[in-house]
C-alpha cells in the first residue's frame, strides 16, 4: 500500500505587541487608510525582547503535537523555515529539536523566504511517500520586525512576526495530493536581505534590512501564482470548483484577490489572517491554515490549496485533502 502526508496537528503563535497602522503613521510618511487601501493590512504583531525564531516555534510545534495526540519523541524530522533565524547555526530546528526535548530525530532548516514553508512541506512530503519517515514537523517561523528598516515606508508597513506549525503523519490515503516548487534566481535585486556580515567587499555597507522593489515585486508575484494554480490543477487533473478552500501566502491583499480571482473562487473561501498579522514571511500560510482549521472553517475531507511567493524568486503551492 502506498505511503501518503496527512494534515495530523497544526499549530500557530503570534506575539502580543500589536503595532498599528496608526503608530506607524507616526514615524514614517504613511496613513492607515493608505496601507489598508493598498495591502489590507490594519496591524502586525511584533516579538518581545525575550522572543526569537526557535522560542516562537515552540509555542507553534507544542499546539500541533497536541492536537495530533502524539509525543515529542514521535517526530523523526523537524524541518523549519526561517529567514531569521537566532544564530545561522546551529539551525533554528536544532535549537527547536532540544526545546521539544526530542533526542532521535533529524533537524534542519530551509531557506526560501516566504516560500519556505511550502518547501519544507513539500521535502516533509517526499520523505513521507518513500517512507523513510513516518512523522515529521514542519515549522515556518520568522522575527521580520528585526529585519526590517522601520524608516522604510514601502517595507516597514508589510511585514510581521510570529510562527505557524503542521505535523505530517504517514496514511494510507492522501493528505498531501501533491506539491510544486520553483526558483528563479534572477530576481535577487528586486527583493532581498543583506547579510552584513559574510558580505561581498563591495556590499558591505548594506544594512541588514529586507530590501524590496515593490511594485515590481508584486506583479511577478500575480502572475507566477496565477501560472501554480494551473500547474496543480493539471497535475491532479482537478478543475477550479474542486478546490475548496485558498490558503495563500498573505502578502497584500490584492494579491490573494487576484488568486481567488484566478480561481473563479469569492474571497469566502480565501482564508485572510493579514489584516491583524502583515506579512509573516514563511509562518504566514501555516499561520492562516491553523486559523481555519481551528476555527472550524476547514472541514476533513476538504481540497485546499497553499501557495505562496517570496524572495529568489520562490515560489510553490501544496495541495492537501484535509
Ligand atoms: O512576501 C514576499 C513578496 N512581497 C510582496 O508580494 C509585496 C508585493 N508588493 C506590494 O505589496 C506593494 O507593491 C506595496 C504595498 C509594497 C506597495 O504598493 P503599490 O501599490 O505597489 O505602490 P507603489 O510602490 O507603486 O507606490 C505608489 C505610491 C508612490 O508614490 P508616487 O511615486 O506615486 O508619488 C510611493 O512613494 O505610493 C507611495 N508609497 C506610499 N505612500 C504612503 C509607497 N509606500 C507608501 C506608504 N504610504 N507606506
Amino acid at each position: 500500500m502506498a505511503n501518503h502526508s496527512r494534515v495530523i496537528g497544526t499549530g500557530g503563535y503570534l506575539p502580543e505587541t500589536i503595532r498599528s497602522n496608526d503608530e506607524l503613521s507616526q514615524t514614517v510618511d504613511t496613513s492607515d487608510s493608505w496601507i489598508f487601501e493598498r495591502t489590507g493590512i490594519k496591524s502586525r504583531r511584533i516579538a518581545g525582547e525575550h522572543e526569537g525564531a526557535a522560542s516562537m516555534a515552540e509555542i507553534a510545534a507544542r499546539q500541533a503535537i497536541a492536537m495530533a495526540g502524539i509525543e515529542p519523541e514521535d517526530i523523526d524530522a523537524i524541518i523549519l523555515a526561517t529567514g531569521t533565524p537566532d544564530r545561522v547555526y546551529p539551525s533554528t530546528a536544532c535549537l527547536l529539536q532540544f526545546r521539544l526535548g526530542i533526542k532521535q530525530c533529524v533537524a534542519f532548516d530551509v531557506q526560501a523566504a516566504c516560500s519556505g514553508s511550502i518547501f519544507a512541506l513539500s521535502i516533509a512530503d517526499q520523505y513521507i511517500k518513500t517512507g523513510v519517515y513516518r512523522t515529521v514537523l514542519v515549522i515556518g517561523s520568522e522575527v521580520c520586525s528585526r529585519v526590517v528598516d522601520w524608516t522604510d515606508r514601502g517595507t516597514c508597513i508589510l511585514f510581521g512576526d510570529g510562527a505557524g506549525a503542521v505535523l505530517l503523519g504517514v496514511s494510507d490515503t492522501p493528505g498531501i495530493l501533491s506539491t510544486h516548487i520553483h526558483s528563479d534566481g534572477q530576481y535577487e535585486d528586486l527583493l532581498y536581505l543583506p547579510n552584513p556580515q559574510c558580505a561581498l567587499p563591495a556590499n558591505v555597507d548594506e544594512p541588514g534590512f529586507i530590501n524590496m522593489r515593490g511594485n515590481e515585486v508584486f506583479k511577478v508575484a500575480v502572475n507566477t501564482l496565477g501560472r501554480i494554480v494551473d500547474e496543480t490543477l493539471e497535475a491532479n487533473n482537478m478543475q477550479k470548483s474542486d478546490i475548496d478552500w485558498l490558503v495563500p501566502h498573505q502578502a497584500n491583499i490584492r494579491i490573494i484577490e487576484a488568486t481567488a480571482k484566478k480561481l473563479k473562487m469569492s474571497m469566502q473561501q480565501g482564508v485572510v489572517t493579514l489584516q491583524d498579522q502583515g506579512n509573516t514571511s514563511s509562518a504566514s500560510v501555516l499561520l492562516a491554515l491553523n486559523e481555519a482549521v481551528r476555527d472550524g472553517r476547514i472541514q476533513r475531507g476538504q481540497v485546499v490549496l497553499l501557495e505562496a511567493f517570496g524572495a529568489g524568486f520562490t515560489w510553490g503551492s501544496a495541495l492537501i485533502k484535509y
